[in-house]
């Protein structure tokens, strides 16, 4: 797996987007305090920690398969239970979470749809189910620039404009055909500052993700004209990358949250004692009519 890397690796590379989009995503599925949240995919935590920094360590659990980061969030985020797993099958019981939520991970599940599905399955009823992945299908992520250089010199060249959930409108299909119900899709922006073109391009040669494989895939020349048509596509001081995600949340079936419930509940209880009230003052004032059942009235004279 291209993510088989070491913690360090991940954040050079790809955390200098995530991390800021993590605090954007977590806003956009309404995280706060009193929830318990599972992150699906952690990594090394970039979203993990903004929730704890929300939620508390004790109410945030995180799925990952690669044990490098299992390990690594275990270390920076004593607290949170932290298990080595696919999203595909998770090992909690139904409905233990608030809210269930994918950052950037949708589009590396083997299976999306079981993947959507078991998040939706824990999350309990009212409760949120959260997935985001950048826009590798239309030109705004935050590696549209390194791989349309790639198609270039290789129009052949693999990049990750293919994957599920990665074109407008994907994640909402998704998050249907898994059944959790009806998706509000959303795009979230993040500007990422570089200093220099060296400073954007030496983390793609640490192996990180389908960019960072493609990478070490090339030999010594092609790598270095790689690099070249890059430089070539970019500003030449310090720049800012624009990278935009692609987001859905949705709300599972069923009973609705507390926060949602409890205008409606005290309206429905205010109007009841209204009701009993009147029907009280109505019986007070005709006791002939309410009171006296017909065949024990008195007979006419
Ligand atoms: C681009 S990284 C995102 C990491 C983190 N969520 C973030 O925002 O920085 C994708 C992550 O998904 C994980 N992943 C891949 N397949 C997965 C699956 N089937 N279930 C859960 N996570 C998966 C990878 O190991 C990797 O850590």
């Amino acid at each position: 797996m291209s993510f088989d890397v070491s913690a360090n690796a991940y954040t050079r590379f790809m955390g200098r987007y995530s991390e800021p989009l993590a605090a954007r995503f977590a806003d956009l599925a309404a995280v706060r305090r009193g929830q318990r949240a599972l992150d699906v995919g952690c990594g090394p935590g970039a979203l993990t920690a903004e929730l704890v920094r929300r939620l508390g360590a004790a109410a945030v659990c995180a799925v990952e398969p690669v044990p490098a980061f299992v390990d690594a969030v275990r270390e920076r985020l004593p607290g949170v239970d932290v298990r080595l797993s696919a999203a595909e099958q998770l090992s909690f019981p139904d409905r233990v979470f608030d809210v269930a939520i994918a950052q950037l991970v949708v589009h590396f599940m083997a299976d999306p749809v079981a993947g959507l599905r078991e998040m939706g399955r824990v999350t309990r009823p009212g409760g949120q189910v959260a997935a985001c992945v950048w826009d590798h299908g239309g030109s705004r992520g935050p590696l549209t620039v390194f791989w349309r250089a790639a198609r270039e010199l290789d129009p052949s060249a693999p990049d990750e404009s293919g994957l599920a959930g990665v074109s407008e409108g994907d994640l909402a299909r998704l998050v249907v055909q898994a059944g959790l119900g009806v998706p509000r899709a959303a795009a979230l922006t993040v500007r990422v500052r570089h200093s220099t073109f060296e400073q954007l391009w030496e983390p793609f040669a640490l192996g990180v993700g389908p960019a960072g494989a493609y990478v070490a895939s090339l030999a010594g020349e092609q790598r270095r004209a790689l690099r070249e048509q890059c430089r070539r596509l970019l500003p030449a001081g310090p720049f800012e990358v624009n990278a935009t995600a692609w987001a859905v949340t949705c709300r599972i079936p069923g009973q609705v949250s507390r926060a949602r419930a409890w205008p409606w509940a005290t309206t429905r209880r205010s109007l009841t004692y209204a009701t009993v009230v009147q029907y009280q003052i109505m019986r007070w004032f005709s006791p002939e009519e309410t009171t006296t059942r017909p065949h024990e009235r008195a007979p006419p004279r």
